[in-house]
């Protein structure tokens, strides 16, 4: 049960991957008025219903109408962005998305903000969607909300999307085998957001945290492990070089973004130890995703 001085929490993008993993932490833990909000118009959802059945409050609103939002989020002490800008089409990014919702949380007198931000600590200029969050940030912290920046490295459940092709047993390492890679699964991302409100070093503050930290070697070899199979292994070393200087053969943009991510998935500092819990042990990940292949 929580300890912590904030009652009602409210996940913009609840449904989503990560979102709903932290609605599900949330809801677990028992503690708090869990609220999803989600953009009009109402649809049907699988997850909402579910998130509903487990005592969730499902509120919708137009984002572009600051009195709907201002209304969804009264009540709201604690309010956790898990938005993404829509992957097929782009025309929105995580500052148009989340300002909106900061506006209308100062004015529902919510208490802090937790940013959609759950990756890796990037420094300005290296890709626009980072530079979007960061644009956010800085938004944030004027408003005078408390927030908390939560970086988690990438998600367990996505290295499949990194290079590890389960189906074709083929590794693919845009960075040398020995880069490390600092991951953490959804499960774990919701229950550290939650504890996030009991720590009081959170505030105002960022915290990465991590359930892995394997190089992309030691990654393969659980791979190899749980498959009980040895895997092809391509190194593609110099995308983010190729991508950016057009050079043959040019790589796909998404390859590029891999690429950056192999590249900054490292913290220097992680805050683990200020949590209660030891983080799922990487192998139970990778057992799950085994299977699902
Ligand atoms: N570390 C990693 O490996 C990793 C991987 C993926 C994502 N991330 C990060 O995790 C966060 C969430 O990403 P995700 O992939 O979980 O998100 P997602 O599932 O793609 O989307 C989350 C929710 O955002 C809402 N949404 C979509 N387009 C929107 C728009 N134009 N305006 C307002 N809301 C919109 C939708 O909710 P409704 O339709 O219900 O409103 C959607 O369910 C992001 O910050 C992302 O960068 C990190």
């Amino acid at each position: 049960m929580s300890n912590s001085q904030f009652k009602t929490v409210t996940i913009a993008g609840g449904t989503g991957t990560l979102g709903y993993a932290i609605s599900e932490a949330f809801l677990n833990d028992g503690s708090y008025n869990v609220k999803i909000l989600r953009r009009k118009p109402e649809n049907e959802n699988e997850k909402a219903k579910l998130l509903a059945s487990k005592g969730a409050e499902i509120v919708y609103a137009d984002y572009n109408q600051k009195d709907e939002l201002v209304k969804a989020l009264k009540g709201t002490d604690v309010l956790v962005s898990a938005v993404c800008f829509d992957k097929k089409t782009a025309v929105t990014g995580f500052y148009d998305i989340q300002s909106p919702l900061l506006a209308a949380a100062k004015e529902a007198s919510v208490k802090r903000f937790i940013p959609s931000e759950f990756a890796l600590v990037y420094k300005p200029g290296v890709h626009p969607v980072v530079d979007d969050k960061i644009k956010f940030r800085e938004e944030l912290e004027k408003s005078g909300l408390e927030y908390t920046y939560i970086q988690t490295g990438l998600f367990q459940e996505y290295l499949y999307w990194i290079g590890y092709d389960i189906v074709n047993k083929k590794a693919t390492f845009f960075g040398d085998g020995n880069t490390k890679l600092y991951t953490t699964s959804l499960p774990d991302i919701g229950k550290y957001t939650v504890e996030s409100l009991k720590i009081p070093e959170t505030r105002n503050a960022q915290i990465n945290v991590a359930g892995a930290t394997l190089s992309l070697n030691e990654y393969l070899k659980k791979f190899e492990e749980v498959t009980g199979s040895k895997w092809e292994v391509v190194e593609d070393r110099d995308v983010r070089h190729r991508y950016q200087n057009n050079i043959d053969p040019v790589p796909s943009a998404a390859d590029d973004f891999r690429a950056l991510v192999t590249e900054t998935t490292k913290f220097d500092e992680i805050d683990n130890d200020k949590f209660s819990f030891t983080p799922q042990p990487i192998t139970e990940t990778i057992e799950i995703l085994v299977k699902q292949a």
